[in-house]
């Protein structure tokens, strides 16, 4: 096994995978979110979902400041199960799509139900920076990138880029990633 995991660019089609569900709290996903973590880190990202390095299962993890450090926390299964009314705009990045940013309106306030490592159930409400990140990681085990979220114009304006990324994508592939 590889120790270090690659983060998979757009146009790789396990980024438009709808991914499955976790029945396994093991090692395995213990060695997985580990991983994650640490390609979270050395690409300085501050969320990450299991398709970008190639895995299906619906995980994600999210940088959590809410205790003032920069934990990183993993949702297993998560679930968006309230959206609140009110809406903003953020410029959001993506490690599978570098250089490019784009501001995406989401709904602010979210709460999420999910099982952590042990497969116990949790829930969180956030309007902060988790909230966003945790819509965008989600967005992901469903195959969904935030780019899909542009007017048709914005995409124009960054198609040169994506389709370069469409390239280094085939190279992943062809390398066997
Ligand atoms: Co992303």
């Amino acid at each position: 096994m590889r120790d270090e995991l690659e983060v998979l660019l757009y146009g790789h089609p396990t980024l438009r995978r709808e991914c499955d569900p976790v029945e396994q709290f093991d090692d395995g996903l213990r060695q997985l979110v580990a991983g994650m973590g640490e390609a979270m880190r050395r690409e300085q990202g501050i969320g990450l979902a299991a398709p970008q390095v190639g895995d299906t299962r619906r995980v994600l993890i999210a940088e959590d400041r809410r205790g003032g450090g920069r934990d990183i926390l993993p949702l297993v299964n998560p679930e968006i199960t309230f959206h609140g009314e009110g809406r903003d705009r953020f410029t959001e990045g993506c490690l599978s799509l570098p250089e490019i940013f784009a501001d995406v309106e989401r709904p602010v306030r979210i709460r999420v139900r999910y099982q952590d490592l042990h497969g116990d159930e949790q829930e969180l409400e956030d309007d902060g920076l988790l909230a966003r990140i945790v819509q965008h990681e989600a967005d992901h085990l469903d195959g969904v990138l935030f780019v899909d979220h542009l007017s048709m114009v914005r995409r124009r304006l960054i198609a040169k880029k994506l389709k370069a990324l469409g390239k280094q994508a085939q190279l992943q592939v062809q390398a066997g990633l």
